[in-house]
């Protein structure tokens, strides 16, 4: 009677951890929402968790798309995969974190339990690792949640700067610095979600006489006389015989990027063969007075959708050379869907894809008809 009662109590203490692993999976490892960023079709998705079951490899012998899902521990990171041969499907590279660490320096030697082995794992390319609030150094641990994993000695778990459902272990230290513009254009989710790497040196972005400070937002009601005509671009620390190309995009601020499909953005301007003038573009403001615009400026209007803010990227690439052809450039006059990451990986024959320069601001954008308001006299 007592090994009776003794069995159950294990059975149901053994499903309790299961449970509690589940949830700290869920909880401590990977706020779905936050995290999402889902491509359809993409193996390397965050699936539903069907793949979750750990086998690699589909009964076709293909890889089951979401079946890697969460086989890295990490959310910010995807596991590395050998090459596929024709005698066997790709699969995550296994390791021992004593005896065999993983070849890649970038790669980190983690127990998967979806595998229940160690595998590699490295960061992903299209979402950014978290970052303790600034002025901390950061240990790339996970901790808090339902096991309420501890840190180090002297670190602290603190959400990450990029998203509070990510605790990390964080140290206060004053001597971080933060170089701009690359810190706001990665708080901003900028890089590396549209862009790959951020600009090298800041740029002024100047719409009527109001020279924009970074990250300036405008009010609703300034978009349509503020915002109507291409700025002007000053302080470029350009070559005045080198040909620029410029691009200015937008997107809804509080639309995560997963939400709108692979970092869609809006295109607002695409213009090539620019030329600085004494670190000037565009100096009369819309009459332009060099470059060619493979896509003429579309103003952002008062009543944009989503309602509410929508952040705009300004960037400046260097070209290889004068463009000459007038179809250098493909872009869908019609279609304003712009992906940057693509359209810079179609054109890395004309542009480096790191730009040169760049800013960024912002414009709030407001319901016209707010509920109630309709049968208001105009
Ligand atoms: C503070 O951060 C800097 C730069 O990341 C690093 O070199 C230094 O070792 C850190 N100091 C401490 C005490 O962790
Ligand atoms: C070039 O710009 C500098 C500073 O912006 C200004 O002081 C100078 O007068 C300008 N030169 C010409 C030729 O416009």
């Amino acid at each position: 009677m007592a090994s009776f009662s003794k069995a159950i109590i294990a059975i149901l203490s053994l499903g309790t951890a299961v449970q509690a692993l589940e949830y700290s999976r869920g909880n401590n490892g990977d706020p779905w929402n936050a995290w999402g960023n889902v491509q359809q079709g993409s193996h390397e998705a965050f699936g539903s968790g069907r793949g979750n079951g750990g086998d690699p490899i589909g009964g076709a012998g293909m890889p089951v798309p979401g079946a890697n899902f969460r086989q890295c521990v990490k959310p910010w990171q995807r596991p590395v995969m050998t090459i596929a041969t024709i005698s066997m499907p790709a699969h995550a590279v296994t390791c021992h974190p004593d005896h065999r660490p993983c070849e890649l320096d970038v790669a980190e030697c983690q127990f998967s339990f979806s595998t229940f082995q160690y595998i590699c794992c490295r960061d992903r390319e299209d979402v950014k690792p978290p970052e303790c609030p600034k002025y901390h150094s950061t240990l790339r641990t996970l901790c808090g949640g339902v096991n309420d994993v501890s840190c180090p000695r002297s670190y602290r778990c603190l959400p990450s700067r990029f998203d509070p459902n990510i605790e990390i272990c964080c140290k206060p230290n004053s001597t971080i610095v933060y170089p701009e513009p690359d810190t706001s254009f990665r708080d901003n989710f900028i890089v590396p979600e549209h862009l790959p790497a951020s600009p090298m040196t800041e740029i002024k972005i100047k719409f009527k006489s109001l020279t924009m400070a970074p990250g300036q937002l405008v009010a609703t009601d300034d978009i349509d006389d503020l915002l109507k005509h291409a700025p002007t671009l000053l302080d470029f620390e350009g070559d005045d015989s080198k040909f620029y190309t410029i691009v200015l995009f937008g997107f809804p601020r509080n639309a995560p990027t997963f939400v709108k499909g692979a970092n869609r953005a809006t295109l607002h301007w695409l213009v090539h063969n620019a030329n600085p003038s004494n670190g000037t573009f565009f100096a009369d403001g819309y009459k332009r007075t060099s470059g060619r615009e493979t896509f003429a400026y579309l103003r952002p209007l008062r009543d944009e959708k989503p309602f509410g803010i929508h952040t705009m990227v300004l960037i400046i690439f260097e070209q290889n050379a004068e463009m000459i052809n007038k179809a250098d450039f493909k872009v869908s006059q019609t279609n304003h869907d712009f992906v940057l990451k693509q359209w810079l990986e179609d054109n890395q024959e004309l542009i480096s894809t790191t730009p040169v320069a760049g800013s960024f601001y912002g414009y709030a954008s407001a319901d016209p008809h707010p509920e109630g308001t309709d049968l208001m006299p105009h």
